[in-house]
């Protein structure tokens, strides 16, 4: 595992964020001291097909080393697909197969993972099938599921906490595939939220775990940016790109956002909320209305740290144009999930090992050579996922990879909201345990469960099913 962490530190990029010293105390060391909304928000571009058929979209995309302006007037040395931080979005259906050939130029293994996505295992970039440096391999994804918000990202063995810090993550939207009515194209916006820490010179900094020192929150790769609006529906595709924070997201006037959908896709009926939690990995689909709103109003959406109740502005939203809106919220949306009693129980506990600084699930850091459970397919599940972890308290959630469960009830307590649709990944909190029911359909072979804490993750929290036919 050293010898693989000093690869990417010494090899890849230079050995910067090793050599420096730990900034003293958390305060959000910024290179440069800039007032906050002094860049625009960066859409990542939607990626165009080299290639089409009947069938299918092929796509290429390349992992190398790039530089970002993350913080104002300051290039940051970063992780990416095809140059981009977030890498680029990939638009999709359901139904319409998409290849992807990503060519690794990183200069170390790597492996990507469509988070989100049911597909065949050797497109699921299992650690076991990396990419070696100057190679290339063909994911194929099938979208044979619901429209949904889906982001990919790195996977590699022990590896996954620091590369998708580094900036190896990007957004996969699988479209509905029909008319909605729901805000479209340029008002379809997506919005990968996550945290950072920086060095002195707009280096990134990553140390294993040490989560209370990345106190600088980006949005789409950009510390505090400002998006101009119309004065409108938009539908923001939120998705908690984190390794270890949690986001409380609210906007700074209080207005309602109609939650319309989370991970596995649209809601069964709109939620109204003035706020909402996702927790490392999960995705919540809001439509806000700045409809109300005359050209020079601004607002920001804003995050409530869980831990400190602290409020930060995440973004600036400058409301500039006033336009018709034929778009609408439908009142039915999508399929409520609804898997009837499960033939097999499990308890999936999850804690760190104090004697060995390993974090664990049911005893045991992963293995990639053992097989954790068996699954048959087509058969129904109910799982009670245990965070044994009260002293010191950490947080934990899981995600599962392959398909998307339904949640029961946390701590006896039947969840709502965005919670009660379809779900791939669930925090469960300290001292406290979640049921979910899950089946895995169509596809057997090995699929992992993990805390989507990264840092957890690449530190042994992580286990796989073998699902048989
Ligand atoms: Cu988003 Cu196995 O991960
Ligand atoms: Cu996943
Ligand atoms: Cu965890």
């Amino acid at each position: 595992m050293l010898d693989r962490r000093q690869t990417l530190r010494f090899g890849a990029l230079g050995g910067v964020a090793l050599f420096l010293p730990r900034v003293a105390h958390g305060a959000s060391a910024r290179a440069v001291d800039a007032p906050p909304f002094s860049l625009p928000l960066i859409v990542p571009p939607v990626k165009r097909p080299t290639r089409r058929t009947a069938t299918t979209d092929y796509y290429e995309m390349t992992m190398r080393e790039a530089n970002a302006q993350i913080l104002p007037g300051v290039q940051t040395p970063v992780m990416t697909y095809d140059g981009c931080f977030p890498g680029p979005t990939i638009r999709a259906r359901p139904g319409r197969r998409v290849v992807v050939r990503q060519t690794n130029a990183l200069g170390m293994e790597a492996v990507v993972h469509l988070h989100g996505a049911h597909v065949p295992t050797s497109s699921d970039g299992h650690p076991k099938d990396p990419i070696p440096p100057g190679a290339a391999r063909d994911y194929v994804y099938p979208n044979r599921q619901p429209a949904a918000t889906l982001w990919y990202h790195d996977h590699t063995h022990h590896m996954e906490a620091e590369m998708v810090f580094r900036g190896l993550a990007g957004c996969y939207l699988l479209d509905e595939p029909r008319r909605t009515g729901l805000p479209a194209g340029r008002y379809d916006l997506p919005l990968m939220l996550r945290d950072a820490r920086f060095d002195g010179q707009g280096g990134l900094v990553f140390e294993m775990d040490d989560f209370r020192y990345r106190n600088t929150l980006l949005v789409n790769g950009r510390w505090a940016p400002y998006h101009r609006v119309a004065a409108r529906k938009y539908r923001l595709r939120l998705i908690n790109g984190s390794n270890a924070r949690y986001f409380t997201l609210s906007l700074s006037d209080g207005r309602p956002m109609w939650l319309i959908a989370s991970d596995g896709g649209l809601l069964p009926a709109p939620v109204r909320a003035t706020s909402v939690s996702l927790s490392p990995g999960e995705r919540v689909d809001a439509v806000v209305d700045f409809g109300d709103l005359a050209p020079g109003a601004r607002l920001t959406l804003r995050d409530t740290d869980a831990f400190t109740g602290q409020a930060s502005d995440l973004m600036r939203f400058d409301v500039v144009t006033r336009v018709h809106d034929p778009s609408r919220i439908p009142s039915r949306l999508g399929t409520a999930p609804g898997l009837g009693p499960a033939s097999v129980h499990r308890d999936v506990v999850m804690g760190l090992n104090f004697s060995t600084g390993m974090f664990e699930i049911n005893g045991k850091s992963y293995d990639m050579d053992r097989i954790d459970q068996r699954i048959k397919l087509g058969e129904t599940e109910e799982w009670r996922i245990v965070n044994k972890d009260v002293k010191p308290s950490v947080p934990h959630n899981l995600h599962l990879h392959g398909t998307h469960f339904q949640v029961i009830d946390r701590n006896g307590v039947p969840v709502s909201g965005h919670e009660a649709g379809w779900k791939d990944t669930v925090p469960v909190p300290i001292g406290g345990e979640v049921r979910i029911r899950v089946r895995y359909e169509r596809y057997t072979g090995l699929y992992l469960y993990h805390c989507h804490l990264l840092d957890h993750s690449s530190m042994g929290m992580m286990a796989q099913s073998e699902v048989f036919a």
